[in-house]
């Protein structure tokens, strides 16, 4: 069987003077050419987990492995550089442009700074990335505030492109755009994806966009991942009461094809007093004893489908007798 482009096992990233485990005991791949999504409640660990995969943020735990090398347990400017092939699309595009700074400064700047001394060469790459995303090269001799969201997720897309890449975080790549211009920009992403062999993670609050553009979907709650499965299995047969909630939650799923679910209550509680056992078990319905003494570990449900829940199977022989 091949192995996986990245992968990750154990990862723990503790984060602030307290050292929160924002990321607690995460394992997770990435298959070559395939798009995976991260989903979860603000504040479950994503953007962290996935600037960790990056080497911006040192891991306190674990093992990262790329192409089946180690590229963690060193200083942060090393892993960095080990990872060079992995870039981020930052969750807010128009703060990760300098303001005061022409477009094509940036652009130039970013390829400088990583290594492209020649800047004939530098004025191609960006060209031929700025023709692939489909803006004009007049966009350079402009400021980020004179572009549209769209406009500035292109260029935060042709940047990254112009780095050679081969695999992108897209960190919430569509937030904050309208729904024509979105349609767009995902519809770039997936070019942009065959046109230069990229794999993508997806970091995505909007379960509609993960729906449509991801070949496999991980589900975190508070640091840890609690389910994981293909899209098509996650969405149409969700295991972890949690995916359920969040899937009940969600304004546009199709109604005929969902489990038995309820909505969330309340919000999840603080890294600072997670429960002990299972972190869900202060929102869950289907919580026991046992919830409360036991934390549950990713088991298979089929193939490539895990879930970390101590009554999965009861929940889901629950739900086929429910919907019948
Ligand atoms: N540098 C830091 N110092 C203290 N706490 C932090 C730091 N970075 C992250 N955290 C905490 O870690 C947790 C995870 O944050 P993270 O940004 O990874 O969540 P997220 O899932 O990306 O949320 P969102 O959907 O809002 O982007 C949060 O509780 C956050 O407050
Ligand atoms: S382990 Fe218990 S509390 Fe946690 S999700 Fe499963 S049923 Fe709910
Ligand atoms: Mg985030």
């Amino acid at each position: 069987m091949s192995s996986p482009l990245l992968a990750a096992t154990g990862l723990v990233t503790q984060v602030g003077k307290a050292g929160l485990r924002a990321v607690d005991n995460v394992d997770i791949h990435l298959w070559a050419g395939e798009v995976l999504g991260i989903v979860g409640e603000s504040g479950s660990g994503k953007t962290t987990l996935a600037r960790t995969l990056l080497g911006q943020q040192q891991e306190s735990a674990g093992e990262i492995c790329l192409h089946q090398k180690r590229v963690s347990g060193v200083e942060p400017r090393r892993a960095r550089a080990a990872r060079r092939v992995i870039q981020y699309v930052h969750q807010d595009q128009a703060a990760a442009l300098d303001p005061w700074w022409r477009i094509g400064n940036t652009l130039h700047e970013t390829l400088r700074v990583s290594g492209v001394r020649n800047s004939d060469e530098r004025k191609e790459r960006i060209e031929q990335m700025l023709k692939a995303v489909g803006l004009h090269t007049g966009v350079l001799e402009r400021y980020p505030h004179e572009l549209s969201g769209g406009q500035i997720r292109r260029i935060g897309l042709a940047r990254i492109l112009s780095l050679r890449p081969e695999i992108v975080i897209l960190d919430e790549p569509t937030a904050g755009l309208d729904l024509s211009v979105q349609a767009n920009v995902l519809r770039l992403f997936k070019d942009m994806q065959a046109q230069f062999n990229l794999s993508y993670i997806m970091v995505s609050h909007d379960l509609s966009v993960v729906r449509l553009m991801c070949d496999r979907v991980a589900v975190m709650y508070l640091g840890k991942i609690v389910e994981v499965a293909p899209s098509q299995q996650l969405f149409e047969s969700p295991a972890h009461p949690y995916t359920r909630s969040m899937l009940g939650a969600a304004p546009r799923v199709d109604p005929e094809r969902q489990v038995q679910s309820s909505t969330l209550n309340g919000d999840p509680p603080s890294l600072m007093k997670t429960p002990d056992g299972c972190r869900f078990r202060t929102r869950c319905d289907h919580a026991t004893d046992a919830c409360s003494r036991h934390v549950p570990e990713l088991e298979t449900v089929s193939g490539e489908h895990s879930v970390a829940c101590l009554r999965w199977r009861d929940l889901t022989s629950f739900n086929l007798t429910r919907s019948h």
